[in-house]
């Protein structure tokens, strides 16, 4: 196990080059597998261990993903022979449920784990399975998997109750092969959903409206594999973004779509900080105090969920109190950790309420999930000290070298490995007996 060691306070300058988008990777990378002719060549795929685990699991299926040496990940679904998702992959990360989207769609049958609970809420899949339901698949719930089979799958018309990322990517990719017109309503409009949609059109899908409320798709007979590039990751740009601007730098994040960071651009320019456009990157720099902002995260194109907890430890240090409402998961939790170095906030419900100080102090922390991670990083970047950050291995599952990237920017941060409690025994054993 190891952890991370911030000694804070140097302003971040420089560039950083923005890694391919984990979200949208996760999607694709499972959609690569309806194919059935040729394989898929993927690139700007992130290194990142949610990627690991969700090629671990079509492995497990019988499909062949594997990096080349230039990072490239093959995938050739034409091997997928079983319907059996294991629970140990599975239960580490909720995309994995969209392996019961592909199973339905290529086999007509699946036995997928439910997710269980999560670090930020209870973030069922109500709204996949009734989906997979309308499109004539016959669910039933057991010893906590979900069994679907389907010997006919064919186009439904679906309204999501609410805009649901996941379950539009799960829909999607069950519709691809089904028989006839599949229409979803009121769909997510996430860039990661034109991404995937843009891939499943390359490999020969018909599927129109992605970025809108309505996706419309005419179901195929087969697939073939392509090459294609991800998007960049907006979340994890975002993520520098913010650190620029609590270190009070000034640092360009190079390799982005302007586009998919409209709101948190305007959000950090309400804060103080100065930006500059390019045409894919965008300089920030912060002279002085960040002003206090409030907002709520929605839906794209507003303010991401991924972004709120970079964004509150951003805000501990502004010149007044921000308001900031979540309205997407229960994710405050990590406020606690942020208090522990020095941080005024105080959450009432789905409300969060910062109260600028001078100074934050560094302290050991834990993280409590992936985007938590991120702020306690930053906050530690900006905080008096040292910080120690513990749970790293949650961190790695989103972000690719992120204490390298920063470190290029200028931070003291490193790497440690720490001695487990699974050492525990042989600490406490007595020598001279
Ligand atoms: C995706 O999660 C992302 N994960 C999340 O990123 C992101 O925070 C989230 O979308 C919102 O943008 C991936 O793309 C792998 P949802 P997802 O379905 O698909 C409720 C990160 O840190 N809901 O859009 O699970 C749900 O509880 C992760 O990278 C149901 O009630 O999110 C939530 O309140 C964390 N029933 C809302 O809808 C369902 O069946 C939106 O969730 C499905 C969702």
């Amino acid at each position: 196990m190891a952890r991370l060691v911030i000694h804070g306070g140097n302003a971040l300058h420089g560039e950083v080059r923005i890694s391919g988008a984990k979200n949208s990777a996760l999607a694709i990378i499972v959609a690569a597998a309806l194919a059935t002719e040729g394989e898929s060549v993927l690139e700007n795929i992130p290194h990142d261990s949610d990627v690991g685990t969700i090629c671990l699991i079509l492995r497990s299926l019988g499909v062949e993903a594997w990096f080349d040496s230039q990072g490239r990940l093959h995938v050739n679904g034409k091997t997928l022979n079983r319907y059996q998702a294991p629970y140990d992959l599975v239960r580490k990360m909720r995309a994995s449920f969209y392996c019961a989207g592909l199973l339905i769609g290529r086999l007509g049958r699946a036995e997928v784990p439910l997710p269980g609970g999560c670090a930020i809420g209870s973030r069922p899949v109500d709204f996949h399975i009734r989906g997979f339901s309308q499109m004539g698949a016959d669910i039933t719930i057991e010893h906590g998997f979900m069994k679907a089979q389907c010997n006919d799958l064919r186009g439904a018309n679906y309204y999501i109750n609410r805009s649901s990322v996941g379950t539009t990517i799960n829909m999607m990719i069950a519709a691809i092969l089904a028989k006839g017109t599949t229409v979803l309503e009121n769909v997510a409009k996430e860039p990661e959903i034109v991404d995937l949609a843009i891939f499943l059109n390359g490999m020969g899908a018909k599927v129109r409206g992605a970025g809108t409320d309505v996706i419309r798709i005419d179901g195929v007979e087969s697939l073939h594999g392509i090459e294609y590039s991800i998007i960049p990751d907006r979340i994890e740009a975002g993520t520098f973004m913010f650190a620029a601007a609590i270190t009070g730098g000034d640092i360009i994040v190079k390799d982005i779509v302007l586009e998919h960071l409209r709101s948190p651009i305007i959000k950090i320019e309400e804060a103080g900080a100065i930006i500059e456009k390019g045409t894919t990157e965008v300089r920030v720099r912060v002279n002085g105090q960040l002003q206090p902002i409030d907002l709520e995260t929605s839906p794209y194109p507003g303010f991401p969920t991924d972004l709120q907890q970079p964004l509150v430890a951003a805000m501990c240090l502004a010149d007044g109190a921000s308001v900031i409402r979540e309205n997407i998961f229960d994710r405050f939790r990590y406020v606690d950790e942020l208090r522990r170095m020095g941080a005024d906030i105080r959450v009432e419900r789905e409300t969060a309420i910062i109260r600028g100080v001078p100074q934050l102090t560094g302290a050991p922390v834990e993280v409590t999930d992936l985007r938590a991670g991120a702020a306690l990083v930053i906050a530690g970047l900006a905080a008096s000290g040292r910080t120690e950050i513990y749970g790293l291995d949650i961190i790695d599952r989103g972000y690719e070298n992120l204490e390298e990237k920063f470190r290029n920017l200028g931070a003291d941060i490193a790497r440690e490995e720490t001695r487990e409690v699974t050492d525990i025994f042989s600490q406490i054993q007595r020598v001279n007996v």
